[in-house]
């Protein structure tokens, strides 16, 4: 036991000393969209029914900036290799060449990728997260008759997430890390109040269990309204998560909430609440928003389920193509995200997953003649 306490206290150690490089690397130059000449959208099409939903996202994009693309100031290019056979044949969350052909592009617009359970394999999706720093996970959900708009912040690079994989076991029993940095949480909030001031939204809500994870999430907390120091016409208020979980189901409180800033753990497990109340996972779509890149995508998994029993085309895809559109408003082309925003909103055609309604390529042809 003596030698598996020293082992343990070896790799704790080296963790630490590459948490500290990776803080010295956090400061990257921002891209800015506005400006750029060409803008290199990488398509990746993920596991399960990732190429399915994907496929119809792509088709849409390639319909609104047709002359973008003819004229050469968009360039669409589809990365092959971020499958689950190939990520295992190589043993690489993100195998190196698919990395470099993604760090290539500007944005990215990603399906879902799977995770395998235990083991040692990382999730290609947290790879990519802090491969790209990608720090800023945005997730919308709107649901207008319920006088619901929510914008979840939840921080994407840190909390339990960034040594997930990194943990140790000694005999009976196992330990993992959680970090929380200065830096980390500070950009977070500062994309956060930045969004609200920008938008016209004038509260916060800092959700953590800072009575519990007092380093950590006190930390969390403590930046957070430094942050919010620097914004005065908005309103901070903190909640722990638990609570917070009972109150987007309680009404009229859930009204209130604007704009919600959490740790990666917090933000993963609340935004599938909070879609489900929108209408599914599957309805929604998300920003990883990072200085220099971004990649856009579902907030759900593969769902190889869907495709066992043999419903894959059935998928919905309107989680795509909301991501679509918050990637055209990331690359500065408002006018088409507001295009597709509306499409979105108006279709009259619905994709349950039972098979019930429409397919992915009967919701899309109907959402492009809107377009
Ligand atoms: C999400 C997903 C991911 C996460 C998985 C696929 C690693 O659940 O984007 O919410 O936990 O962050
Ligand atoms: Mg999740």
């Amino acid at each position: 036991m003596k030698d598996a306490i020293e082992q343990a206290g070896q790799a704790f150690r080296k963790l630490l000393e590459e948490q500290l490089v990776r803080i010295r690397n956090m400061n990257t130059e921002k891209t800015d969209f506005s400006t750029k000449q060409t803008v290199t959208i990488g398509i990746i099409d993920g596991d399960g029914i990732g190429p399915i939903i994907t496929a119809q996202a792509t088709r849409v994009l390639e319909k609104l900036l047709a002359d973008e693309i003819a004229g050469g100031s968009i360039v669409i290019r589809q990365i092959q290799g971020l499958t689950i056979e190939n990520r295992m044949a190589c043993g690489q969350p993100i195998p190196a060449d698919v990395l470099e052909q993604i760090k290539a592009c500007d944005v990215l617009l990603k399906g879902p990728t799977t995770t395998p359970h235990g083991g040692s394999m990382e999730s290609a999706n947290v790879a990519m997260r802090r491969e790209l720093d990608l720090y800023a996970n945005c997730r919308p959900v709107c649901i207008p008759e319920k006088n619901i708009d929510w914008m979840f912040f939840r921080e994407n690079t840190e909390g339990e997430y960034v040594l997930g994989s990194h943990g140790v076991e000694l005999p009976g029993m196992a330990v993992d890390f959680k970090v929380t940095t200065d830096l980390g949480t500070r950009r977070i909030a500062r994309a956060a109040f930045e969004y609200a001031k920008n938008n016209g939204k004038h509260h916060v809500s800092v959700v953590t269990k800072a009575n519990i994870m007092k380093k950590t999430d006190g930390k969390f907390t403590a930046i957070a309204h430094e942050v919010a120091a620097e914004y005065p016409d908005i309103t901070v208020e903190d909640y722990y998560i638990d609570i917070m979980t009972a109150n987007l189901l309680k009404e009229p409180l859930r009204e209130q909430f604007q704009v919600i800033l959490l740790p990666n753990l917090y933000g993963d497990i609340i935004t599938d609440e909070a879609a489900q109340l929108q209408g599914g996972v599957g309805t929604a779509g998300s920003a990883n928003i990072g200085d220099r890149y971004a990649m856009f995508e579902a907030i759900h998994g593969s769902a190889p389920r869907m495709l066992q029993r043999g419903m894959g085309a059935y998928a919905n895809p309107a989680s795509m193509i909301k991501a679509a559109a918050m990637l055209l408003r990331h690359i500065c082309r408002a006018e088409a995200a507001g295009k597709l925003e509306n499409a979105l909103l108006t279709c009259p055609v619905t994709v349950t997953s039972d098979g019930a309604n429409a397919t992915a390529a009967e919701y899309t042809d109907a959402l492009l003649a809107l377009l």
